[in-house]
């Protein structure tokens, strides 16, 4: 790949999705560039950048950034982090706010879906009297292809395999040709909506918990500082967030309180 072509596309999908990629990376972009070349039809990444170059803005523009984002997920990822919202966040935040019956989940980088299901199932098996109160549960993504499955809720076998118990596919999920669907019920309790980390964020309601776990690693200082002073302030006092294992927010934003469950950390906004 031509490092003036290297060069547009870096600085557009920093400049656009905050992501960054390094000089030396250009394996990573001609080989995301080459699938969606051949799926697009284009000869070449050279007649892709070239395509890019003469139409600035067009929805080919969007495809490469949907390309150059890495979307691995699974069911329960990490574990951890579901064992701690299960055992000790839940349980403290049902008892706060059982007087207004009202909890708000966020789940900011939600890729395929599989983090915000395995979110609705621990919240199924150990507190299903939420469902009944006043309960939001969004969940974003920047790529509108990830989204779509996300909201389809269908998954595949290798994809049911990754981090989901035996038990609770059965008991969640259906089997329809190929496909596992989610049970739909549950699935239309989370709204998936396209959402841009580096935009102005629309109205949302403020936080209970927010999930936005391995997707400031992609982010330089200055984008995970500002992300995550925004979110310091959706957050409702007391709210937590939960980020991926090499994620911090340490030296970034210090007023959240670092909460130490078990074996993973979560992180606490101020007040009660
Ligand atoms: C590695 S996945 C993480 C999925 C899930 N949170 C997990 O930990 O399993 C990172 C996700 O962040 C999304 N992403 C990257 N840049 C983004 C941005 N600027 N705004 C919103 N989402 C973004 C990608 O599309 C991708 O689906």
């Amino acid at each position: 790949m031509k490092s003036a072509d290297f060069d547009y596309v870096r600085n557009y999908v920093r400049t656009q999705a905050a992501i960054v990629i390094e000089p030396g990376k250009e394996y990573l972009v001609e080989s995301r560039l080459t699938t969606l070349a051949r799926k697009e039809n284009i000869a070449s990444i050279d007649r892709l950048v070239e395509l890019l170059r003469a139409k600035p803005g067009s929805d080919l523009h969007r495809r490469v950034i949907d390309a150059m984002t890495t979307n691995e997920t699974s069911f329960f990822r990490d574990l951890h982090p579901f064992e701690a919202l299960k055992k000790t966040i839940l349980p403290e935040l049902v008892q706060k706010r059982r007087p207004e019956r009202q909890l708000n989940f966020w789940c900011g980088a939600a890729s395929t879906g599989q983090e915000s299901y395995s979110v609705l199932m621990t919240i199924a098996e150990n507190f299903p009297e939420i469902f009944q109160w006043n309960f939001n549960f969004i969940a974003t993504d920047l790529s509108t292809d990830v989204l779509a499955q996300a909201q389809s809720g269908r998954y595949g076998q290798l994809e049911v395999n990754r981090g989901l118990p035996a038990p609770l596919l059965v008991k969640y999920f259906k089997r329809n040709g190929d496909a596992w669907e989610f049970d739909p019920i549950l699935r239309k309790k989370v709204v998936f909506k396209e959402l841009n980390l580096m935009s102005n964020w629309p109205f949302m309601p403020a936080m209970d918990v927010v999930f936005l776990r391995n997707v400031l690693i992609y982010f330089d200082v200055e984008t995970k500082k500002q992300i995550l002073g925004k979110i310091r302030r959706l957050l409702r006092p007391g709210g937590y967030l939960f980020l991926g294992g090499a994620e911090t927010t340490l030296n970034l934003d210090d007023s959240f309180e670092r909460v130490v469950l078990e074996r993973t950390t979560c992180y606490r906004s101020p007040g009660v």
